[in-house]
């Protein structure tokens, strides 16, 4: 399945799926043209990556599943099932009868016959049908039993091989594991070395369920992201005595860690150099240095959202 670069994940409780251990994110700040998008997805194929990971609202679903179909055409991939989709179930659609056809619009936008990965994109739901910014006022808690049934509903039609969550708390998996017949493969979650989330990811190992990192780099240069990562006088020395660069030394780190990232660059040196992580390591030393890194979440719910009880509750748990 995944290009011969890349490591896998055996995810649980998902018939042996396995996904290759980078993504490419295609969530992009300012948001890329399609043609732009388009060309930088499949230089990706080109210099390897198998796992691409998008989302209903990135807008990008359209872009992937061009690229996709070009790629078929130049023969970079003999055939879909080369590649790892993961697209995610916006919170407009948050509810069981909803989920089915969210997935088919976006599987329509994909040019695909299944996702190998669908997700709960937030832990809420939007009363109505709107992008970010939205008003706080439409922001309600997650129905959990109704959207999951949906999700579920996903797999055994095989419009989805497996599902996740996004963004869940402790206490939401928690939930969500008394009440799924399909327990969420994984949880992808904001983590970096500047976000280590310590807790999750020892809840998750606990329950069978794999992490995966978004902002591995800390989203540099996007309205959502700073330099709290590539920026960092800890990462830029580990990165000087090892002839690496810092999003290499940050990348490596969330690898070592057992977790599995979605990074995103259109620039064709930066994909390139992200892919190159393994065949070496940090050594004991780096790693403790790393470990007591500084902690700041870059990503919060009350950013976008605004400070709204649900919001600020579930940001002071992630
Ligand atoms: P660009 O697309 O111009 O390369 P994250 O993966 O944490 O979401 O971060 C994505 C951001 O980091 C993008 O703005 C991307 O910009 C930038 N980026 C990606 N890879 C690298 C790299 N190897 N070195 C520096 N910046 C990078």
């Amino acid at each position: 399945m995944a290009s011969m670069m890349v490591p896998e994940v055996t995810l649980n409780s998902c018939d042996g799926i396995t996904m290759p251990v980078i993504g490419m994110g295609t969530s992009s700040y300012p948001r890329a043209d399609p043609e732009t998008a388009k060309a930088a997805i499949l230089e990706a194929i080109k210099t390897g990556y198998r796992h691409f990971d998008t989302a209903f609202i990135y807008g990008s679903e359209q872009d992937l599943g061009e690229a996709i179909a070009e790629a078929l055409r130049l023969g970079f991939i003999n055939s879909r099932s080369e590649l790892f989709i993961t697209t995610k179930l916006w919170a407009s659609f948050a509810e069981r009868d909803l989920v089915v056809p969210a997935i088919k619009a976006s599987l329509r936008n994909l040019h695909v016959e299944y996702v190998d990965m669908y997700i709960i994109h937030w832990p809420f739901k939007l009363k109505e049908v709107k992008s970010t910014p939205v008003e706080k006022e439409i922001v309600q808690p997650l129905d959990l039993k109704s959207v999951w049934e949906g999700m579920e509903g996903c797999k055994r039609l095989g419009l989805a091989r497996a599902i996740g969550v996004s963004n869940f708390t402790c206490n939401m998996l928690q939930d969500l594991l008394s009440i799924a017949k399909i327990p969420p493969a994984l949880n992808q979650v904001e983590m970096n070395p500047a976000w280590q989330l310590k807790n999750m990811r020892k809840f998750c190992k606990a329950k069978g369920i794999h992490v995966t990192a978004f902002s591995p780099l800390g989203a540099s240069g996007t309205k959502w992201g700073d330099d709290r990562v590539l920026g960092s006088d800890v990462l830029q020395d580990i990165a000087k005595a090892k002839g690496k660069t810092t999003a290499q030394i940050s990348l490596r780190w969330v690898y070592e860690q057992g977790v599995s990232m979605v990074t995103k660059s259109y620039n064709k040196d930066r994909m390139k150099q992200n892919l190159d992580i393994f065949g070496w390591s940090l050594t004991e030393e780096e790693l403790d240095k790393l470990t007591h890194h500084p902690q700041r979440k870059g990503v919060t719910f009350a950013s976008v959202l605004g400070a709204h009880d649900i919001v600020l509750q579930i940001d002071a748990q992630l």
